[in-house]
């Protein structure tokens, strides 16, 4: 009995102590409670400011606010071929770039013959390297390019451990996705600044937000592209140009065939016209941005979560893609 009384007056006394730092720490939770809650809502009303509003109002005329001539690379399919088409859609004329020119001519054709607008091809493989940026340079001089989309990239086959990635497929990411958006920025935006407008879109990858295991390179890749756009912005918003990060996670492309799976939930994994559609009402609005509803959803969940769980979450699914790649190989 004495035990417990003198417990309990211990207790009083530690607690009476105590009193101020109880209040000190009531006051950082619900301080802490707040930010966090105004920045969930914060997330959420940009969400719909960016996602929902712009489609209630009337289109942006983009050549009056970029110039008259878009520049695709990697255009002939996927969201490329879909960004060309929406931007034909609102009158812009199209410059297209990939590697086969049957499938360029053709492409171009059928953009020119729905949308009439003019559509021009470049034969290029960025794989190439440094020789390819000339024959660029010169078709694009005299051109009033008022947006550069850096669309082009490849992937792995199916996702891989680093060492299993070849040496080819190393050189192609570094190539095609880290110096062809890098060198078609230095072509296009001296022009760019001098009309003192443009825009430079660069298709960037959810799988930049966090390291993403049996993808290693290619998210790194990714990550340069959305470092480089940001830095971008900060330096050249000052003189009329508009620089935009495009993220998007899963779109219904050739480039994720392997999980045939994902194409099946739409909303989730839109088609590229889908995607395309609302990626471009976000021009000029979104500096940083996934492009599509559900993605800046998955987007603010990855922020959020911590880094072990994306880890996890990547190693599962980029174990079933591979799976699912191989038995079809097989
Ligand atoms: N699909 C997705 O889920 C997803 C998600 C996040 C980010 N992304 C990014 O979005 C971009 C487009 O992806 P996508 O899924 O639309 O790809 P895709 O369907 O495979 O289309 C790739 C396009 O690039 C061209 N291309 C490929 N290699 C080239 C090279 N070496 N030189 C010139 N052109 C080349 C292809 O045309 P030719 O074969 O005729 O040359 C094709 O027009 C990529 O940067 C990708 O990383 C895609």
């Amino acid at each position: 009995m004495a035990a417990v009384d003198s417990f309990y007056l211990l207790y009083r006394e530690i607690a009476r102590s105590c009193n101020c730092y109880m209040e000190a720490l009531a006051l950082v939770g619900a301080w802490y409670t707040a930010r966090k809650s105004i920045t969930v809502i914060c997330d959420f009303y940009s969400l719909i400011r960016l996602h929902f509003i712009p489609r209630l109002v009337s289109r942006a005329d983009l050549i009056k606010q970029y110039g008259r001539w878009a520049v695709v690379s990697g255009a002939t399919d996927g969201i490329g071929r879909a960004y060309a088409e929406e931007l034909a859609s609102r009158g812009l004329s199209i410059i297209l770039i990939s590697r086969n020119q049957d499938k360029l001519q053709m492409v171009a054709k059928d953009i020119a013959d729905t949308y009439k607008v003019e559509t021009e091809v470049i034969v290029a493989d960025f794989s190439n390297g440094r020789e390819i940026y000339d024959p660029i340079r010169e078709a694009l001089k005299d051109k009033d390019i008022g947006i550069l989309v850096n669309n082009v990239g490849v992937f792995y086959p199916y996702p891989q451990y680093f060492t299993q990635v070849s040496e080819d497929k190393l050189w192609d990411i570094i190539n095609v996705n880290i110096a062809a958006a890098s060198l078609m920025v230095h072509i296009v935006l001296p022009g760019m600044v001098e009309r003192k407008k443009g825009a430079v879109v660069t298709i960037s990858s959810g799988s930049c937000c966090k390291p993403t295991p049996q993808l290693a390179a290619y998210s790194a890749s990714k990550a340069y592209l959305d470092h480089f756009s940001r830095a971008l912005q900060y330096e050249y918003a000052s003189k009329g140009i508009f620089v935009q990060s495009l993220i998007p996670f899963y779109v219904a492309t050739n480039m994720t065939s392997a999980g045939s799976f994902l194409h099946k939930c739409p909303w989730l994994v839109p088609s590229p016209k889908v995607y395309a559609h609302h990626a471009v009402s976000t021009l000029g609005i979104s500096k940083r941005t996934t492009g599509y509803w559900s993605h800046s959803i998955q987007f603010l969940f990855a922020q959020y979560m911590p880094e072990w769980l994306w880890v996890w979450g990547a190693n599962v699914l980029n174990r079933s893609l591979r799976k699912e790649a191989l038995s079809c190989k097989a």
